[in-house]
């Protein structure tokens, strides 16, 4: 079977750095979710000016593109856990400490409630819980990337992906750090 690998997490955590690179070191092709939702314009913009994406048609198009292709794919996106359980062979979810995501988010512009918002579901581990909850447990590797350079990410997560490291999914926690 070929490699669908979904890499997601929180805004800030460092989907798309590592997506490139694991798609490189995989020889995979990459897709990016953002800019699909963009281009074919998969989503709406609510009352308080925040885009959200239509999950559905999402997926009917990466699934179409899947059955285009043959080799490895890597999906960079924080939508890329929720695509389907059988579109999906593993996902990556990346975690980063909420003080040093904070100061990433801030650096892109991110404040008040969105900021806020977003924090709060890395500290609780929102995207961890709906990949597990979607997936299982066994086909969800978790890294903490925090002071690990991309490459590092990648090495760690290609070794988990290869059965020779466990990352398995529940082991970070936040929360004290966080509600301190
Ligand atoms: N492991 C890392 N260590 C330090 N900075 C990182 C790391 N991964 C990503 N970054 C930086 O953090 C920011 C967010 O990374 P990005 O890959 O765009 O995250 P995402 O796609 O999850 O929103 C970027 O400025 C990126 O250069
Ligand atoms: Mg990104």
């Amino acid at each position: 079977m070929r490699a669908v690998i979904a890499v997601t997490g929180t805004p800030g955590t460092g989907k798309t750095a590592v997506s490139k690179l694991l798609a490189k070191r995989l020889n995979a092709e990459l897709l990016d979710l953002n800019r699909l939702i963009i281009e074919k314009r998969f989503y709406h913009v609510d009352r308080e000016g925040v885009k959200v994406a239509h999950l559905k048609p999402l997926r009917q198009e990466v699934s179409k593109r899947l059955r285009n292709t043959r080799g490895p794919v890597v999906i960079d996106g924080l939508l890329s856990h929720l695509l389907g359980k059988k579109l999906i062979t593993r996902v990556v979810v990346l975690r980063t400490h909420p003080k040093v995501l904070k100061r990433r988010l801030m650096r892109r512009g991110y404040s008040g409630k969105k900021l806020q918002d977003n924090l709060e579901s890395e500290a609780l581990d929102i995207i961890l819980w709906e990949a597990v909850k979607e997936h299982g447990e066994k086909k969800v590797i978790e890294i903490d990337t925090t002071g690990k350079r991309p490459s590092r990410v990648v090495n760690m997560v290609l070794k988990a992906l290869k059965g020779k490291l466990s990352l398995r999914p529940g082991r970070i926690s936040w929360l004290e750090e966080f509600y301190k």
